[in-house]
């Protein structure tokens, strides 16, 4: 299939923003070239991690994932690019950091499926539900980053 420019939503759990982590994975996707679109910061509700997690309500571990991850202030971020959803994913690792290979987030930055630190959104289709559920539609940001241009060729990048 066609890369296609998508959004995706990113969260950094509460175990991240206690381990200092959001400055780091803000700038994995920054670096990596994908733009920002929206970001909070926020101690969301036990209904709001309801919903965002309604498709693991019958899994054993989902009134203590819903209480984790309420437990404290999460950084929610909206990323846009081409193939955000899937890259993003890349990027982030493995559900279980055991099984994340280094170089990714949790591959480098956590041990416990439990306390993985960071969410990114598995499909565009739950993307576009989980960023409809966490921002306004003002709230999402338009904008071109400022393109960089191939000295040698003049091509953009
Ligand atoms: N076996 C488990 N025990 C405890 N928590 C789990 C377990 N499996 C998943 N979780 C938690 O639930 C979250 C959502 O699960 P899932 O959607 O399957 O993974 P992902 O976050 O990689 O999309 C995980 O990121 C993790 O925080
Ligand atoms: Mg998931």
């Amino acid at each position: 299939m066609a890369a296609k420019t998508e959004r995706t939503f990113i969260a950094v759990k509460p175990d991240g923003v206690q381990r200092g982590l959001i400055g780091e994975i803000v700038k994995r996707f920054e670096q990596k070239g994908f733009r920002l679109v929206a970001m909070k910061f926020l101690q969301a509700s036990e209904d709001l991690l309801k919903q965002h997690y309604i498709d693991l309500k019958d899994r054993p571990f989902y009134p203590g994932l819903v209480k984790y991850m309420s437990s404290g202030p999460v950084a929610a971020m909206v990323w846009e690019g081409l193939n955000v959803v899937k890259t993003g994913r890349v990027m982030l690792g493995e559900t279980n950091p055991a099984d994340s290979k280094p170089g990714t987030i949790r591959g480098d930055f956590c041990i416990e499926v439990g306390r993985n630190i960071i969410h990114g959104s598995d499909s565009v289709d739950s993307a576009n539900k989980e960023i409809s559920l966490w921002f306004k539609p003002e709230e999402l940001q338009s904008y071109n980053r400022h393109p960089r241009v191939c000295v040698f060729c003049f091509v953009l990048f």
